[in-house]
């Protein structure tokens, strides 16, 4: 065994230190995740009470930063097997520690079983995220059952008292934030449905009830997979806090053979001081730096057809299309639904990946040439992983769907999910993308996915459960392989809006469809869960028609588009409808947009609030944008000034609109008036320059 002085490990990020030690039984406890400490700082730790002196057999849980099911283990275990004799317990002997400049990992092992166990660290220079998982590998003889690989178990520090924050919703309405006091027991977030879901985000914080927008602590994880997942919450009755998250759900298990490794993707988590806006900035700038794929490249506008034709496509109504939006300044005609097939209502279709020769009797050549020589980049819809049974595919290939014996195969939205995990559906799939993409003509694609799984069998299959994993590897895989082979390709990732939203679908797209829901209203709120996590630069937005065809509300354009310029811009509005003015104004407000968005999109978030106005404040170098909206006007109520933030108090800002110089310290400690139109939806976007 090491010596007790190389049984303690701390990490550090820029402001932070993590540390890790094994107790007397080689329990790997949490023991300080915060403000940075100094080497000498760090190692004292262990001499606090109950640290590590002690081993986790005196019955305190939440304690335990990888967490085996073992001996007086009863709260979560974020690591759970079953031995081929039956066993449960694992009795983890440390025996390894492998470090370089910026990864520790250190590795456990089952003796009589030879099951290793691998838990890895990583940090870097730039960012206060750390990033975790952990692997398995069965060095042993008999097959080991895998039921709980956790990415991570995080354990927060002990403070008085611990609120939850969650990002909740339901197609339409996701990215929801709830805050609500941590119970005392296990409360779980996850996703059971094949993929990561509209109704929870795997995202969660911890702070201590005190924490507001710009103040306090604020402890954060990610789970960057886009499968099914599992979040679990303990608040121990010692007062004790962990979050264990991995992917993966109950009751699904699988068999790790002989030689096998299983590697769990990561989680990333964070430890913020100054409030829910900094965690959500450090969020943004770890997206960016270091998820996603393109970090430095600015999202085109994009005009999406979908509102505007549904099925309803023809060549000549795309072009059409294309010629406004383009005049418009949009810079990517995404053709949506209902190019290929039959797929000529959501009836048929899905699965034939070939231009319906009576809408395309060309091809898709002419079209992708018109919008080319409009000066813009062409993008398709596609939903590669679901077949409708009234297809070519499903009538040849009835078995490559998710099915069980004896059961019926649930129809949603009239389609079945293909069997991904299965490697001739895999190969097939990314085929015909291939094909579909050869010749290098299309330059983006929207990757759809409309329905969660059901009855999610692999009739003759071993192991059938590896279904849940192996999906979404094979998706990754193919992804991968897409872009790896057309460089200049871009991939939207949408399920029926946001309900695949995470890092590990960022990680290998370029931005993702954040609600179907485009009401420029009902949207302020989604973005602003969303924003709590993911970068502006990755959320899709929309610009459609008034009255919103879901919601019937009439809402102003300009308050349309500035809803919108808070994420990547896209106009999705019938635009053969658009008056003259509205398309003129609409083409100023694009060109508003270009001037900003590299401030947007890749800048530092503040959220505004203030009286009955909500907005948000982006910061770029000496470039400070703000957007801003009103819902609706209170008589006789004025609307407050607003405070900015991060602003230069000795630095004088002139307003590009209007010529108007600010001082950085009344901007600051009094406000920005906003002049807002003293009406019911009123908007604005203010565009601040700090002077030399
Ligand atoms: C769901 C998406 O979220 C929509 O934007 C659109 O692409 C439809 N699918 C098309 O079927």
């Amino acid at each position: 065994m090491p010596a007790l002085e190389s049984r303690l490990w701390a990490l550090n990020t820029p402001n932070t230190t993590y540390v890790v030690a094994l107790d007397p039984h080689d329990g790997l406890r949490g023991i300080h995740w915060g403000r940075s400490l100094t080497a000498a700082q760090a190692d004292s730790l262990r001499e606090l009470p109950g640290a590590v002196r002690r081993s986790v057999s005196d019955g305190r849980d939440a304690v335990l930063d990888l967490a085996p099911a073992s001996a007086f283990r009863y709260g979560v275990n974020g690591l759970q097997v079953r031995f081929a004799d039956g066993t449960r317990d694992l009795e983890l002997a440390f025996t390894e520690v492998v470090r370089t400049d910026r990864e520790l990992t250190l590795v456990f092992t089952d003796g009589h079983y030879g099951l290793e166990v691998r838990t890895t660290y990583r940090t870097r220079a730039d960012t206060d995220v750390i990033e975790r998982s952990t692997s398995l590998v069965n060095r042993g003889a008999e097959p080991v059952e895998v039921i709980r690989a956790d990415s991570a178990t995080w354990v927060i520090p002990e403070r008085e008292d611990y609120r939850l924050t969650q990002l909740f919703g339901e197609w339409g309405a996701e990215t929801r934030i709830n805050r609500t006091s941590l119970p005392y027991g296990e409360t779980h977030l996850g996703s059971r449905r094949g993929h990561t879901s509209h109704q929870a985000n795997p995202w969660a914080a911890i702070d201590d009830g005190t924490a507001t927008e710009s103040h306090g602590e604020v402890w954060s994880t990610a789970l960057a997979w886009s499968g099914t997942w599992r979040l679990t919450a303990e608040r121990a009755p010692t007062d004790r806090v962990a979050i264990s998250v991995g992917f993966g759900h109950d009751p699904v298990s699988v068999a790790l053979a002989p030689g096998e490794t299983l590697e769990t993707p990561v989680a990333a988590g964070l430890y913020a001081t100054g409030g829910f806006a900094a965690s959500a900035a450090a969020w943004h700038d770890y997206a960016l730096r270091y998820v996603l794929p393109h970090p430095e490249e600015l999202r085109p506008v994009i005009y999406n057809s979908w509102e505007a034709t549904e099925f309803d496509i023809s060549a000549d109504n795309q072009a059409a299309l294309a010629e406004r939006a383009a005049a418009m300044g949009c810079e990517l005609f995404v053709m949506d639904d209902g190019w290929f097939g039959s797929r000529v209502h959501d009836r048929a279709g899905l699965g034939d990946w070939h231009p319906n020769p009576d809408r395309f009797p060309d091809g898709l050549g002419p079209l992708i040439k018109r919008v080319h020589d409009l000066g813009m980049r062409f993008g398709l819809w596609v939903e590669p992983e679901m077949v409708n049974p009234d297809s070519e595919l499903y009538r040849s290939r009835p078995d490559w769907v998710y099915h069980q014996p004896h059961r019926r195969r649930s129809e949603m939205r009239n389609q079945l999910v293909l069997n991904l995990a299965r490697t001739d559906v895999a190969e097939w799939m990314h085929g015909r993308l291939d094909e579909l993409l050869a010749g290098d003509e299309i330059d983006f694609l929207k990757w759809d996915m409309n329905r969660p799984f059901s009855e999610a069998g692999w009739p003759g299959a071993e192991d059938p459960d590896r279904l849940w994993f192996d999906h979404t590897r094979n998706l990754y895989r193919i992804l991968d392989r897409l872009r790896a082979d057309h460089p200049n390709l871009r991939i939207e990732s949408c399920a029926s809006g946001g309900g695949r939203v995470d890092f590990g679908i960022l990680r290998r797209t370029d931005q993702v469809w954040t609600s179907d829901n485009t009401d420029a209203v009902d949207r302020l709120e989604i973005q602003e869960g969303f924003a709590q996590v993911y970068p502006a630069k990755v959320m899709g937005a929309w610009v459609t028609d008034s009255p919103n065809p879901f919601t019937r509300r009439e809402v102003p354009l300009d308050f349309r588009f500035h809803a919108a310029m808070a994420g990547a811009l896209a106009v999705g509005g019938d635009l053969l409808k658009w008056t003259e003015a509205e398309s003129r104004r609409g083409a100023e407000l694009v060109a508003d947009y270009k001037r900003i968005r590299g401030t947007v999109q890749l800048g530092r978030r503040s959220p505004i609030r203030a009286g009955e106005i909500r907005g948000a404040q982006y910061g770029r170098g000496d470039e400070t944008v703000v957007l801003a909206w009103r819902r609706s006007r209170r008589l006789g109520y004025r609307d407050p000034l607003v405070k900015l933030a991060g602003l230069e108090s000795d630095a004088r800002y002139r307003d590009e609109r209007t010529g108007r110089i600010h001082h950085g310290a009344v901007l600051a400690t009094h406000g920005l008036d906003l002049d807002l139109q003293p009406w019911d939806y009123a908007s604005t976007m203010v565009e601040l320059v700090r002077m030399p």
